[in-house]
């Protein structure tokens, strides 16, 4: 790969306060790593090819922590009903459709196209519980130069006849073939533990997925206290359970020895949070899909005050856009109407703050990914305001934050993954 260099206008993270900006900087790139910003190009590297992206903004590629690839489809459809309805409405009914795989082929391809073009570099993507279309998507996505996991969703109660694996035992052996052979088989796009929440798992279908998760060594995602009825429910399927994510715990499936990620958070006790801290579980925040299904808001100051991982999440389709600038708007625009509305104690997220989220905040959930320190993979998005014209010369602070609330895929110059151009 080469050492080389971009040049243009550098913005990354290195906290949650403040985002840092080289203006006509140098971003010095060795075999997919970055080997640090320059304000100008260091005597040692001069001669190096660059890319120069002229009056461009160069920011580090953004992470989506939780999106359901089945449910691209109906974005933007069905927000009329609170999440228990709503999967048994919409969500489960188009599930069920990537039975088939033609169907699959031709859903999957249009996200993942998607995907490739919007500012997004890294995922953590929901299949649905068929093993061949989970496959396929792995197959898709892996070819789009991401870099992803993928989960074969697992659900053996509460479900209907229609997307329902037949038992635990019947799971459990779909899972861990799959496990067994897409584990190294994808430059890309490696499998997560999927079990889709707690009220569609039973607990031996948990217990024997603690037990994968132990054996290969895998990551798990999941959801979490997304909404009060759910919370309900949990506590009643689960009278052992301290809290509902101790359902999670009591089967290894909570992070501790191993990679974890919960969608939403929004009711989370103060137990939850100390054992997701201890754990070091990672809350991914999606804003709009709160919104959307009237979930709540999740005190996500809170949670980065108590030092938890938190990253963002555009959850298709209950949130309806697959732009994390989306979600970035909206994780500002939702907290402020929680300081409002619901206690003026937590004062709402500022653009620096969902930077770091969109960035560092999910990115380090793959490792050093999220922004440009040495030693970090180079993902990187170059963006082009040029479209968004302003009657006055604006600072590149300011250019940033517009392209917050106002640019779109188009703005998408170029985009590079672990080193790699793939726009
Ligand atoms: N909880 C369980 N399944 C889902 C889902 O598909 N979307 C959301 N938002 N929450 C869930
Ligand atoms: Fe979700």
């Amino acid at each position: 790969m080469g050492t080389w260099a971009l040049k243009g206008h550098i913005c990354q993270s290195r906290d949650p306060q403040q985002i840092e900006i080289t203006e006509n900087g140098y971003l010095i790139v060795e075999n997919g790593l970055s080997k640090g910003v320059f304000p100008t190009l260091p005597e040692q590297y001069r001669g190096l090819p660059v890319a120069d992206f002229g009056d461009r903004l160069i920011i580090p590629g953004m992470t989506d922590l939780h999106v359901h690839a089945p449910q691209f489809s109906f974005r933007g459809l069905g927000m009329d009903m609170e999440l228990l309805d709503w999967l048994n409405t919409y969500a489960f009914p188009e599930e069920a459709k990537y039975r088939d795989l033609e169907y699959a082929n031709r859903a999957y391809g249009m996200f993942a196209q998607r995907l490739k073009r919007s500012v997004t570099t890294r995922a953590v993507i929901f299949g649905t519980i068929h093993l061949p279309a989970t496959e396929l998507l792995m197959r898709i996505m892996d070819r789009t130069g991401l870099k992803t996991y993928v989960g074969k969703v697992n659900m053996d109660r509460n479900s209907p006849d229609y997307l329902r694996e037949f038992d635990a035992e019947k799971s459990l052996r779909d899972t861990e073939e799959w496990i067994i052979r897409n584990q190294c088989r994808f430059d890309n796009t490696k499998p997560i533990l999927t079990p889709r929440f707690v009220p569609s798992c039973s607990d031996a279908l948990m217990e024997g997925l603690g037990k994968l998760r132990e054996k290969y060594a895998l990551p798990v995602q999941s959801h979490l206290s997304e909404n009060l009825g759910e919370v309900r429910w949990v506590k009643e399927l689960c009278p052992y359970a301290a809290f509902y994510g101790d359902a999670y715990d009591r089967w290894g499936l909570f992070g501790g020895a191993g990679a974890c990620v919960m969608a939403h958070c929004v009711h989370s006790t103060d137990e939850e949070l100390e054992r997701m801290r201890a754990n070091g579980v990672y809350v991914a925040h999606s804003p709009e899909s709160n919104m959307n299904l009237a979930s709540g808001v999740a005190p996500v100051r809170k949670y980065l005050d108590l030092g938890l991982h938190v990253g963002l999440a555009t959850d298709l389709a209950a949130g309806s856009h697959e732009s994390l600038l989306r979600a970035m708007m909206h994780a500002i625009q939702a907290s402020k109407l929680r300081w409002r509305l619901l206690d003026d104690t937590l004062k709402p997220l500022t653009v620096d703050e969902v930077f770091y989220l969109a960035t560092l905040g999910g990115g380090s959930f793959f490792g050093k990914v999220g922004c440009f320190r040495p030693g970090y993979e180079l993902d990187a998005v170059i963006l082009d305001d040029q479209d968004l014209p302003h009657p006055q010369r604006l600072d590149v602070r300011a250019r940033l934050e517009r392209c917050v609330y106002l640019a779109d895929d188009r703005n998408v110059y170029a985009k590079f993954v672990a080193g790699e151009r793939i726009l």
